[in-house]
């Protein structure tokens, strides 16, 4: 058996109705990341920013897991080692039953207190107060997801590199492998000697190292990669 390592993207929840950042319907064709996604934009202006949340929070309460979500899960359920790594925030592969998660650039869902530094789920949505405030100390709340020019959480990352260092099998899909340091992770696995699996409609960065590439969408595209975990006896 093998250690089964994923790393997910905006594109898995495509299917689930929820728009990608890039690409043609990206979010960030209508809106500008320094506008809404920087630590600046939210002192600037914190009310614009959690409107925009707010927003995303109520469209993804209404999406409902995608059939490539559902597939990752099953995997889980059969692979005797499995870690997910997912550059979402949705929580839709929490819903659809994933465990092993690692959360890259956190979590729409949960808040971060800018006072006494308090992490929690909020899930009110619409929320009540825009800007919503600590239930602890009243102190203004910030969504915890990571914003451009911020770090990504040590600790979770230095599992995520740890994971994909040790993957026999490492499959991404629907990411466009730009972003870092995520995008660094399938490299690594590769160097480390994993089989690599890209799943993504178009061409990619990560394409020109992929072992098997899959040009499809992630539904029709993780069924092949269960068949294909199947035949290598990975699961
Ligand atoms: P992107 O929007 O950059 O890329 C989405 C990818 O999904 C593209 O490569 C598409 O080709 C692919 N895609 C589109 N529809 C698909 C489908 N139905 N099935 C499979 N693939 C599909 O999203 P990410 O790579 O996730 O960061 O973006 C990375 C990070 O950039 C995000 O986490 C976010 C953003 O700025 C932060 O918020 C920190």
């Amino acid at each position: 058996m093998s250690r089964i390592v994923v790393l997910t993207g905006a594109g898995i929840s495509a299917e689930s109705g929820i728009p990608t950042f890039r690409g043609k319907g990206g979010l960030w064709e209508k809106f500008r990341p320094e506008e809404l996604a920087t630590p600046e934009a939210f002192m600037r202006d914190p009310r614009l920013v959690w409107r925009w949340y707010d927003e995303r929070r109520q469209m993804i309460k209404r999406a409902r897991p995608s059939e490539a979500h559902r597939i990752l899960a099953r995997i889980e359920q059969e692979a005797e080692h499995f870690v997910l790594i997912t550059q979402n925030v949705d929580g839709l592969h929490q819903e659809a039953g994933s465990r092993n998660i690692i959360e890259l650039h956190g979590n729409i869902w949960r808040v971060r207190c800018l006072s006494c530094g308090q992490r929690y789920y909020l899930e009110e949505t619409p929320l009540r107060e825009i800007p919503p405030r600590c239930h602890f100390c009243g102190g203004l709340l910030r969504p915890d997801v990571v914003w451009f020019g911020e770090m990504l959480d040590p600790d979770v990352l230095e599992r995520a590199f740890y994971e994909s260092e040790r993957a026999d099998v490492f499959i991404v899909v629907g990411t466009s492998a730009v972003v870092y340091p995520a995008a660094h992770l399938p490299v690594v696995a590769k160097q480390h000697g994993a089989f690599l699996i890209e799943v993504n409609p178009e061409d990619t960065p990560l394409s020109e190292i992929a072992d098997v590439i899959i040009r499809e969408k992630a539904g029709t595209g993780m069924k092949r990669v269960y068949e294909i975990l199947k035949e290598r006896g990975d699961i």
